[in-house]
């Protein structure tokens, strides 16, 4: 039983293996935080809510109600009373007022997990899942609060949403709406967040939490190259094997804030939902808003622990494609091969080429329709270029499909450009403020999903070239962030709905495309991995990683990323030489490592490249199919850190019955006059003697934890090598 209730105390127990949430009600019927931790197996009790050492409690005394409010570790904190803390909802009534609390009246436990109404959220089996929902009312409002909490045991994940319905006759107005907080005693944390900018995505930073907010956010109508809505607390000294974790990441894809905010009385308390910042909803009487989920984990083991719940959580309960579990066929994209300028006999060289070297897909990326030959038109015309695609797309398609490749496209579905036929007849489409020309960013503007006639019209234009053609996987693409929201549909009163409701709509046509096309394998991407976030998981199980393909660039990237998420759903393309981002040159076979760890693929014009590496892609290709099950299937161990030792990077990739183990090694920097290099792995059974592939060496997984594993024979800057260990 994941979810309890002790009546008596009135205290409701989650618990999953390795941890125990507690919540208490007051008297009154505030929903208390007690704890949040280390699995608890003996009988609780809530005097942690340090209620007898308040003199103040409002059913006692009501003449410091607020000192109250201002203490008390509360589940759901809401704004205008007396808690001047980061409060999670704000409500203005019909006379302009900002106020609202909210006490508990019932409660139920069940099996399963309740779908989200027009949002991705995780899934479960009455097996797989037990949820708690604890409903809230402000009497004075007639507002119904849900607070849900699904507790995946076996993950040790929890994961939470809210929703907020007007039971009353007056129209109110939703101003803020977060989906989780957890307020704690400060135990010295330090915050953990992924920064960033476009080629340079999901950077790991840390630092000590200060009196005050410590805010990341996005307002730019994504989740953003800049920040990650994830944030982790750990206690100083965290490591990947030990201290205490508190995580919190967002299945959303659009204006985030993650905080956490170190108070007076040393409290902290974190939160997340959507970012406040231009947001309104008017709620009228009988209407409901459904507050998007928060993922939490808690680890007393350390970083480590938290990356291999989430990896879980996410392969098991959020990715639906029917890929998740398969290998993604190894794709060679032209983006970086031709850019704009290619045509159907450029397109068959590379995909003759690509068969005889094992590659399995050819993705045909920007510049196919409408007369786009650089990135200033044609967005929002997604008819075939012929003068490019000689003969049309089914002709290519078929033609690729002979050669004996799969074939891929890419979209930017939610893009017009001022220089296209739709604008010409729908330039009301474009989001805008009436009056003032909205400012352009590659070139083009944003449409209205708020609309249904524009996400009839976009779906449409997506599924006709689908239908037209065995297209097998979509790029779907989102190149620039939301500015000037304005939507000449909405009306005066709606138009800071205009970022949600435009998330929404992205949501209805991703839900709209899996529905129509099952099988598709469909990739998200945003200028790169603007929107890489378990928003876009829940549709595609693989998101381009950043449009930094360079080795060495991608070590601090896909650390970060694979911090969160799964290995396979990172994008991760062997690119050419000199890097295009950052010029950098490596070793053809390290960027054959590194993107090994992702989707794996290529993106270079393989008719150009040299003989040389040309001829090391059939050993690549062999490398992926080789190796995949593990990666994708497989426990993710973080061993040594570029980041944190500015020389080498180290990771592996263990079968679940640890059977065997893939352990990569990118050697950053050569030094000169060294011995080798002792490295302690991780990932083993101790008690397992493994052999090292190509080698004679056996060593026992005890060793190669405890006294280590070198790395012999390495000269050069941006070498690497793999090691496969495999069980005895
Ligand atoms: C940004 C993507 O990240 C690239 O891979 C490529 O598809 C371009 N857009 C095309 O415009």
């Amino acid at each position: 039983m994941a979810v309890s209730y002790e009546k008596q105390k009135k205290i409701f127990k989650l618990d999953t293996e390795k941890s125990t949430y507690l919540i208490g009600l007051s008297p009154e019927g505030y929903v208390g935080h007690i704890y949040y931790g280390d699995r608890l197996n003996q009988n609780v009790d809530n005097y942690l809510l340090r209620m007898e050492e308040h003199p103040f409690i409002p059913s006692v005394n009501k003449r410091e109600k607020s000192a109250f409010l201002d203490f008390y570790p509360i589940e759901y904190p809401s704004g205008g009373v007396g808690d001047y803390r980061e409060s999670c909802i704000n409500i203005r009534n019909s006379q302009g007022c900002m106020g609202s609390e909210f006490f508990y009246t019932s409660h139920e436990i069940y099996k399963g997990k309740h779908k989200l109404e027009g949002l991705p959220a995780s899934f479960g089996t009455e097996e797989e899942v037990e949820t708690l929902d604890i409903h809230c009312h402000d009497e004075i409002l007639h507002l119904e609060l849900l607070l849900s909490y699904s507790v995946f045991e076996k993950e040790n994940i929890i994961t939470r949403s809210v929703r907020i319905e007007n039971c009353g006759q007056q129209e109110v107005r939703l101003e803020k709406i977060y989906s989780a907080c957890l307020d704690m005693d400060n135990e010295d944390f330090e915050m953990i967040s992924l920064h960033g900018s476009w080629a340079r995505e999901r950077h790991i930073q840390q630092g000590r939490l200060h009196y005050g907010k410590q805010i990341v956010s996005s307002a730019r109508g994504e989740s953003s190259h800049q920040e990650h809505p994830f944030i982790a607390l750990v206690t100083p000294g965290t490591t990947q094997k030990q201290g205490k974790v508190y995580a919190m990441h967002f299945v959303y894809s659009g204006n985030f804030t993650a905080q956490a905010e170190l108070t007076q009385f040393d409290s902290v308390r974190m939160v997340m939902g959507i970012n406040g910042e231009e947001f309104s909803w008017r709620l009228a009487p009988g209407e409901a808003f459904q507050a998007p989920e928060v993922v939490m984990t808690y680890s007393g083991e350390g970083l480590g622990q938290m990356s291999r719940s989430y990896h879980d959580f996410y392969r098991n309960y959020l990715i639906r494609s029917s890929y998740n579990h398969k290998k993604r066929p190894i794709l060679i994209n032209n983006w970086e091969a031709t850019y704009f300028d290619f045509d159907t006999e450029k397109l068959l060289d590379i995909a003759r080429e690509a068969k005889k070297c094992g590659i399995e897909m050819l993705v045909m990326d920007d510049g196919w329709f409408g007369h786009r030959s650089s990135d200033d038109s044609s967005l929002g015309d997604w008819f075939v270029n012929e003068n490019k695609i000689t003969g049309g797309l089914k002709n290519l398609v078929d033609q690729v499909n002979e050669i004996g490749l799969k074939f891929g496209i890419w979209f930017e579905p939610e893009m017009i450009s001022p220089d296209s036929e739709l604008y010409k007849k729908h330039p009301e489409w474009a989001i805008q403020i009436t009056g003032r020309e909205a400012t352009q960013s590659r070139n083009q503007y944003v449409l209205d999903l708020s609309r249904k006639e524009v996400r009839d019209y976009v779906y449409e234009c997506v599924a006709a070239v689908l239908r037209s053609a065995n297209i097998e996987y979509v790029k779907w693409d989102m190149n620039r962030q939301l500015s000037d929201m304005g939507s000449t549909y909405l009306g005066r009163e709606d138009q800071q709905e205009l970022f949600h409701r435009y998330v929404l709509g992205v949501y209805e046509l991703q839900e709209r495309l899996v529905s129509e096309f099952p099988e598709l394998l469909l990739e998200n991407c945003s200028g790169g991995g603007a929107r890489f976030d378990p928003g876009m998981l829940y549709y595609s199980p693989q998101i381009w990683c950043s449009d930094d393909t360079d080795a060495i660039e991608r070590l601090l990237i896909q650390e970060g990323t694979e911090l969160i998420y799964p290995l396979a759903a990172m994008g991760a393309h062997v690119s050419d030489c000199p890097n295009h981002t950052v010029g950098r040159v490596t070793p053809f076979e390290t960027r054959g490592h590194v993107a090994l760890s992702g989707t794996f693929g290529y993106e270079l014009d393989i008719t150009k490249i040299s003989e040389e590496e040309r001829s090391m892609i059939p050993e690549q290709t062999a490398m992926y199919h080789k190796y995949h099950d593990l990666i994708r299937e497989g426990d993710y161990f973080r061993i040594a850190s570029y980041r944190e030792n500015h020389l080498y990077d180290c990771w592996a990739s263990s079968a679940k019955d640890r059977s065997e183990v893939l352990v990569t090694y990118v050697q950053v920097l050569g030094q000169a006059n060294c011995h080798s290099r002792k490295i302690y792995l991780d990932g083993f059974d101790p008690d397992k003697t493994y052999c090292l592939e190509g080698t004679d060496e056996e060593y026992t997984g005890e060793l190669l934890m405890k006294a280590g594993f070198l790395i012999r024979d390495m000269r050069g800057d941006f070498q690497s090598r793999l090691y496969h260990f495999i069980v005895k």
